[in-house]
Order: C-alpha cells, then structure tokens, then sequence
C-alpha cells in the first residue's frame, strides 16, 4: 500500500471516531422501533429478583451477559487504547467483542498490534474479526482470510455490509457485485464461522435468507436508529470541500436517515426460524441500542444478543464504560423479573404488545 493510501485510512478511521463523538450523526426522522412495544406485566413472577441469571450460550460459547460490544475500530495510533478498553470491558463482563474493519491490517503490517491488541486484554472471550463487502467481493486471497483470523484469534469473522456508508463516503467503493458469490467461497474457506452485518441501514428478511443461503451462520442487523453511516460519511465529504448539491435537499433528508429500523429488522430475520428446513442460525440486534431495555427488547422480539458501538464509544470517551455495561445488565436484570424470566432463554419466550398499530 503507498503512503497516500495508507494516510486516507489513518484519516478516515481517526475521523468517525471524532464524527461519532462530537458531531450530530444520529438519525434524526427514523428511530430503532423498541419504543414501539411494552412487556407484558407478569404479576407472579414466582423468582426471586437474585435469581436472575444473564449469562447465555452464543455460537456455542458460554458469555456473562446477552450483550456484545460491536465492531468499531483499529489501525491507526489511538485505536491501540480505544480496542485496549473494549477489550478490559468484554473480558470483565465475558461478553463478545467485535473489532473494527482489519482492510488496512492486511493492506499495511505496521499498525497491526492496535488490532491483535484486543486478545492480550480479551483473552478468555469470542472475539470476531472484521472485514467490508467490498473487500470480499474483490476476492479476498485465502492467505489474507487466515491473517485476518489468526491476527486476532478470531473465534468469526464478521462481514459488514455498507453500501450506503460507501456511497457517502469521498473515497467510498461502490462495487457491490459478487458479493453473495464471495460470500459462499468465504465460508467454504474459512476455519470460523462467518457473521455478516450491516452498519446501520438493517438487513431485511430476503436479504438475511440469501445470507444464510450462502453459509453465513449469524445475521448482525444493524439496523437504522442509532449512527447513520451516511451522516458521517456526509460530513465527511463537505469537510473535503465536496460539492453541497451533490443529492437533491429533499432526497438528502431521505438518503440520510435510509435504512430499516432495528426492531423491524430483527422481526423480519426472526421470521425465517419458522420456515420448514430452516438450518440453524443466530440474530445479533443492532442499530441504535442505548439501555438494558433496547436489550431485553431485542431477546423478545427473537435476537439470541444484542450489540451496541455508538453509546458505547461515547461511554468510553466519558470514562464510565464499566458503569454504562452495568447500568444497562441492571435494566435487563429488571425486566427479567418484571415478566418472571429467570434466563435469557425465558426471557426470548415472552410476548410484547404493541402500543401503536400498525406496529412500525
Ligand atoms: C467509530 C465507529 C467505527 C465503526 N467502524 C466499523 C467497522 O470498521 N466495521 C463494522 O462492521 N462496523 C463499524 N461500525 C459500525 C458499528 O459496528 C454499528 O454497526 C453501527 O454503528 C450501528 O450501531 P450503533 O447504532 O450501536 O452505533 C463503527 C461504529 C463506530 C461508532
């Protein structure tokens, strides 16, 4: 990779952690859809509240909490005590770890200890490494596969899929084609088991059914209600002196806040369990998730866990990482014994009502 190459990376990644911190890039016309649904009182729990158990299995692994801290950065300086912290918080409360997109760790061997960082302080957790669509649709070499698992001792490899984050983006690759073929040769090749996620803008139904038809064994919806990618990426293009009339201001509105909200995603993919010869997958819920009750949401609603980065990435800038993870365990803790849910299990059982119809 030459130095230009190498310095756009370095910018790019530095500048959506800085974008996520400081400026306005949540959606701002769309939320998550939790707030759309209320559990059901269950006036006999018959638990005790000290009953209540978080700890779960997910892709066979026994984890602290339904919770993971999702995917957000390395490769450059400042990601080494970023991935540093995530990785002291999964270890503390053994929940899983995603790490930012390793293109660059395979492009450039120097800033690779800012991702491998992660298993000194993560050791006894799964943590996945990550790759973009774009990438894997260029044909990914299979000796780049093992870097990218071995670097981090990977226990999955997460493919995200961004096409409207490239689409913003000013130096963005909007070659989606070959993805589903790749996909395919990707699993077939791979020594872990394969996640594939969006970054916000959800993956509806059909598009999870072609993602598990290709191999892929978990469905990360990320979907829309927290961190728009297009924002970022938007503000990111005027900052280079882009052209402001690039969209139309009344598409742009549209453009900005695209995508399907979270809730809605995670019934959707939760659907295809139901059909006849459904091979076993799991369902990450993402997009948005900001309390314990977004969580136990989500584990009703039909996701085995739930993911958070943008909340988590401000809680770390604010020095109460620990106390975020654990005021959120704290709400789920609440829920599960407000509807008599002694396990995460339990809890995937119970029925929301909606407060609106139609529902989203
Ligand atoms: C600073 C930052 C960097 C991110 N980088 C990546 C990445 O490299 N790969 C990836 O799959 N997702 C990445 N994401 C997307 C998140 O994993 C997540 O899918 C998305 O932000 C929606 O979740 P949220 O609303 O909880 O933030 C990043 C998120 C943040 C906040």
């Amino acid at each position: 990779m030459n130095d230009a190459h190498s310095n756009i990376t370095i910018e790019r990644k530095h500048s959506h952690v800085e974008l996520c911190l400081h400026a306005d890039v949540r959606f701002d016309r769309k939320t998550s859809g939790f707030e759309q649904f209320d559990f059901r009182h269950n006036a006999l729990p018959e638990i005790r509240f000290s009953d209540v158990e978080l700890s779960t299995t997910f892709l066979g692994r026994k984890i602290g909490a339904p919770l993971m801290i999702s995917s957000m950065t390395g490769g450059y300086d400042e990601a080494l005590r970023l991935n540093r912290r995530f990785a002291e918080a999964a270890e503390h409360f053994g929940i899983p770890l995603g790490i930012g997109s390793m293109r660059q760790a395979l492009e450039n061997s120097s800033k690779r200890e800012t991702f491998s960082v992660v298993r000194k302080y993560a050791p006894s957790v799964p943590v996945f490494a990550n790759i973009g669509a774009p990438e894997v649709a260029g044909g990914l070499a299979e000796s780049d596969m093992h870097t990218l698992v071995e670097l981090v001792e990977a226990d999955a490899l997460i493919v995200h899929l961004n096409a409207a984050q490239e689409l913003f983006q000013p130096e963005g690759n909007t070659d989606f084609r070959h993805v589903l073929d790749q996909l395919e040769r990707l699993c077939a090749t791979v020594p872990v088991p394969v996640i594939a996620k969006e970054v916000g803008c959800g993956i509806s139904g059909e598009c999870a059914q072609k993602l598990l038809d290709t191999g892929v064994r978990v469905i990360d919806v990320a979907g829309a209600g927290g961190i728009s990618w297009q924002k970022v990426e938007e503000l990111r293009y005027l900052q280079q002196a882009g052209e402001e009339n690039r969209f139309s201001p009344e598409a742009l509105t549209e453009l900005l806040n695209w995508g399907i909200p979270t809730a809605r995603c995670i019934i959707e993919v939760a659907e295809l369990k139901k059909l006849p010869g459904c091979a076993p997958f799991d369902i990450i819920a993402s997009g948005g998730i900001s309390s314990g009750m977004d969580i136990a949401k989500s584990l009703a609603l039909g996701a085995g866990i739930a993911a958070s980065a943008g909340r988590l990435l401000v809680s770390v800038h604010e020095g109460k990482l620990e106390e975020t993870i654990e005021t959120w365990l704290n709400d789920l803790r609440a829920v599960m014994f407000l509807t008599g849910s002694a396990s995460p299990e339990q809890l995937q059982k119970q029925h929301l009502t909606s407060k609106h119809r139609p529902i989203l």
